[in-house]
């Protein structure tokens, strides 16, 4: 990116940001975020475990055992921060956290190791280069495949015995999230050169295109194969308000994983298939004003519905990749997503939210799990989308 479009967009942006928040810019905002994840940073060596969310008293809610799919994120903050701060606090701490869940790398139990180890292994070797977190990037991925199955032509998302889900009766459950799990994936090819972490990425991508999504641009949550046949069994709903409504959070996840997929393929049909799931929800009639979704398009009792901040983060984030390759297309709505995100609804005061950047997002309400409070992944999100934001940089 030359000098002067990146220096016009900072204004651009910083303007924009400016515009509803009391002149605050890109660079408060992300110091902000500093000050009160700094907070959290010392609870969190203190316990020395991983905050994932605030509890029913208020007090953190720390990750699950024996692993947990959001456990990469607040090391992944940490390295975000290190990187935009050079503060080696942050770095220490990233450190520190990751090592807590290393040994994880080697689950072969459940899809979410590129959601763990991309976000924090995958952010350590991409700022510091260092050789020694490549290993756990390629162990984590060696895990991950062994999930593939050639005849479905996707990674298998949740176990179908003993697992989270099983009572379901589903035979091999692939969720849209598992589109995340690809970055590693196409991630591992590049360090390597082997192509097969690739290869599979990109038959996940391309079975997923073909069965997850409506003609609207929607996505189904779950779609159930025969492992035997690849047929597709069920197409339903875990975490949103029905079969056949849009979660949304799903739908975040749709749209930054083919946005993602295009960067590392150049395929043009993701490309357009990303831009497709946007208008989706950029055009969707229950898309609110301020551009952060409620937790499902089709929820029933819109407005009077919860938003799910970490869905907003999330798209925000994508937005600017995706604006990138398309002449800044998706620069505004991104931009006014991360606004309203930026504001006094979402982002907490300082001390408050149990030390968590934003409010009001939701983990599963049809499991009456973590409803309208803060998560560790909408906060890296948010953080991403605005180090995006200010660095221009992918
Ligand atoms: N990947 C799990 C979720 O989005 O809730």
């Amino acid at each position: 990116m030359n000098i002067i479009k990146s220096t016009t967009l900072l204004l651009f942006s910083s303007t924009i940001l400016g515009c509803a928040t009391n002149n605050d810019t890109v660079d408060s905002r992300l110091q902000n975020a500093e000050k009160q994840l700094t907070v959290l940073r010392t609870a969190s060596l203190q316990e020395n475990n991983i905050p994932r969310s605030t509890n029913k008293e208020g007090g953190i809610r720390w990750i699950e055992t024996p692993y947990d799919w959001t456990e990469g994120f607040w090391s992944g903050t940490c390295w975000m921060l290190y990187e935009h701060t050079k503060d080696n606090q942050w770095k220490e701490a990233a450190i520190i956290s990751q090592k807590l869940i290393e040994h994880h790398k080697d689950l072969t139990n459940d899809h979410d190791l590129g959601f763990i180890f991309n976000n924090s292994y995958g952010k350590a070797y991409r700022i510091t280069g260092e050789e020694q977190y490549k290993q756990v990037l390629v162990d984590a991925s060696n895990a991950l495949i062994t999930r593939f199955n050639e005849k479905v032509g996707c990674i298998q998302s949740w176990d179908v015995v003993g697992n989270w889900q099983a009572e379901r009766g589903w035979r091999f459950p692939v969720i849209i999230d598992n589109l995340m799990n690809l970055e590693m994936l196409f991630e591992v090819s590049n360090i390597t050169g082997d192509s097969t972490y690739r290869n599979i990425a990109i038959a996940h991508a391309n079975t997923t295109m073909q069965n997850h999504f409506r003609p609207d641009g929607s996505s189904y949550h779950v779609v159930d194969y025969d492992p035997e046949t690849g047929e597709v069994l069920h197409r339903v709903t875990a975490q949103g308000f029905a079969d056949e409504s849009a979660w949304a959070r799903g739908q975040a996840w749709a749209l930054y994983g083919y946005t993602m997929c295009y960067r590392y393929t150049k395929d043009k049909k993701y490309l357009d298939f990303a831009e497709r799931i946007a208008n989706f929800i950029l055009t969707h009639p229950n898309y609110p004003e301020d551009g952060v979704p409620y937790w499902d398009f089709n929820a029933p009792n819109i407005p009077n519905e919860i938003r799910d901040a970490s869905s907003g983060a999330i798209m925000a984030s994508a937005l600017l990749e995706l604006s990138t390759y398309t002449n800044d297309k998706y620069l505004e709505p991104a931009l006014h997503i991360l606004n309203s995100l930026s504001g006094d609804t979402y982002t907490a005061e300082p001390g408050e939210n149990g030390n968590f950047v934003l409010k009001h997002s939701v983990g599963s309400i049809p499991h009456g799990n973590e409803i309208d409070v803060p998560l560790n992944y909408a906060d890296y999100y948010y953080i991403e989308a605005l180090v995006r934001l200010k660095e221009r940089r992918l």
